[in-house]
């Protein structure tokens, strides 16, 4: 994998810190970034100064801490401006609920908030607050708003907060934002000249014009999937079923709410595509007859036959190799995971499957995270804590490109695109 130290050498990196008791992490998280060799200027909201002196930052990082840029003379009023331009990479952590509204709004009144504003480098965002500001709707909203923007977001987690309380909205721990960062870099662009296919959602069969026959699925994985497949530089199409959020930009969408439709969505898709992920919850079955009309109450049972749907990524699996995309599926089990996760595998000729348990304490559905099992031919390749959608796609990118580029007889960083075909 393209993961590994050094990632961070001589990396330019803006650590923006904003007014909340959790400033005091961001001193271990420069600390960290230093250590790996990033060049690191860090910039202070009024407030934060409050929590941690300047002096702490400029100590650690030998540079000048930016803590009041309508305060600067006009030549340190560019370098601001030129420091914007020169990150390749804006963590600001901690962000508070102030910080992440005047970054959905556009708002700008301090360094941290101009130079985010004016850099077009990547954004890590790492929330910080009180279980209640991070619930808020208004909170809420304006994440799903910085996400729509392509800023990343490291979680905050559940624990106990400054009120004395137990709940979620404390600072990621400083090692996992760092591993954001790295993941960042050693991920950017490896996906480049690939063409990605992913399906998401559930699908929703008709019984009539009003009805269906659907499943929970919110397609939330999916996107993530196709969203960080994005951020490393494929060009992306994805075949949305019923979704309950909305898609990542910059990917081509092609609705498709029925089994049927999405079987010709992928197959149409499958020959273009380098990499296909089925992610998507495809109805097995489908009623027999749709009926034109509603089906009006009569007293009496309803029968509705149900017929098997085709299995999509299997008929996918027996394309010819020279049509036939990396294929990984996905496995939703209740019980027996690995065994019947290996037997989809190679029932549906896949080169990958990704195993998820159903049904128990942990309900995956619709969650904002997943405990994943990723298989292969030969067993069981990853061990993966509980984590947030978006950042099991990047470990399923990270395991993807590498098994891609193998299968296809890459050399690491050897120019990946369509490498099969034309070979
Ligand atoms: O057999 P099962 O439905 O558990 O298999 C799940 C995998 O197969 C997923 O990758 C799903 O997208 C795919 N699938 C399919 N066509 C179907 C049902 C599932 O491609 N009709």
């Amino acid at each position: 994998m393209m993961e590994g130290a050094g990632a961070l050498a001589g990396r330019r990196i803006v650590v923006g810190v904003s007014g909340s008791i959790a400033a005091y992490k961001a001193v271990t998280l420069v600390r960290l970034l230093s250590e790996r060799g990033a060049v690191v200027d860090v910039a202070m909201t009024a407030a934060a100064t409050r929590f941690v002196g300047p002096l702490t930052f400029a100590s650690l990082t030998h540079r000048p801490v930016l803590d009041n840029v309508f305060e600067l003379d006009a030549d340190q009023q560019i370098a601001h401006i030129e420091l914007a331009e020169a990150a390749d990479a804006i963590v600001l952590a901690p962000a508070t609920a102030n910080l992440l509204g005047q970054l959905a709004a556009g708002l700008v009144s301090d360094a941290v908030t101009a130079i985010a504003c004016a850099s077009r480098a990547p954004v890590i965002v790492a929330p910080a607050m009180d279980a209640g500001m991070w619930t808020n709707p208004a909170t809420q909203r304006n994440v799903a708003t910085l996400r729509d923007f392509g800023y990343l977001i490291v979680e905050p987690e559940v624990g106990t907060l400054a009120s004395g309380l137990t709940g979620v909205g404390r600072l990621a721990e400083p090692p996992t934002i760092l591993d954001a960062v790295e993941r960042l870099f050693a991920r950017a662009g490896d996906l480049e000249g690939l063409h990605v296919v992913v399906s998401a959602g559930g699908t929703r069969e008709p019984l009539d014009p009003v009805r269906f026959i659907g499943n929970r699925s919110s397609g939330k994985m999916g996107a993530a999937i196709a969203e960080a497949a994005r951020d490393r530089g494929a060009s992306v199409t994805l075949i949305a079923g019923a979704m309950s959020v909305t898609p990542p930009r910059g990917v081509t969408v092609v609705d498709a709410t029925t089994a049927a439709a999405m079987r010709e969505s992928v197959l149409r898709a499958a020959p273009q595509a380098d990499i296909l992920v089925m992610a998507a919850a495809i109805a097995d079955f489908a009623p027999a007859r749709a009926s034109q009309h509603k089906i009006k109450r009569s007293g009496a049972n309803l029968q509705i036959e149900l017929v098997p749907n085709p299995d999509i990524v299997a008929e996918v699996g027996e394309m010819p190799d020279d049509v036939r995309p990396f294929l990984i599926g996905f496995a939703a089990e209740s019980d027996d995971l690995e065994t019947n996760a290996a037997a989809k595998l190679r029932d549906k000729g896949l080169d990958l499957i990704v195993g998820n348990v159903v049904g128990g304490p942990f309900d995956a559905i619709g969650s904002d995270e997943n405990k994943v099992t990723v298989f292969a031919a030969e067993g069981a390749l990853s061990d993966w804590p509980m984590l947030p959608k978006r950042q099991v796609a990047e470990r399923l990118w990270d395991l993807i490109a590498d098994r891609y580029r193998h299968a296809r007889g890459m050399a690491e960083g050897a120019e990946t695109g369509r490498g099969r075909r034309r070979s």
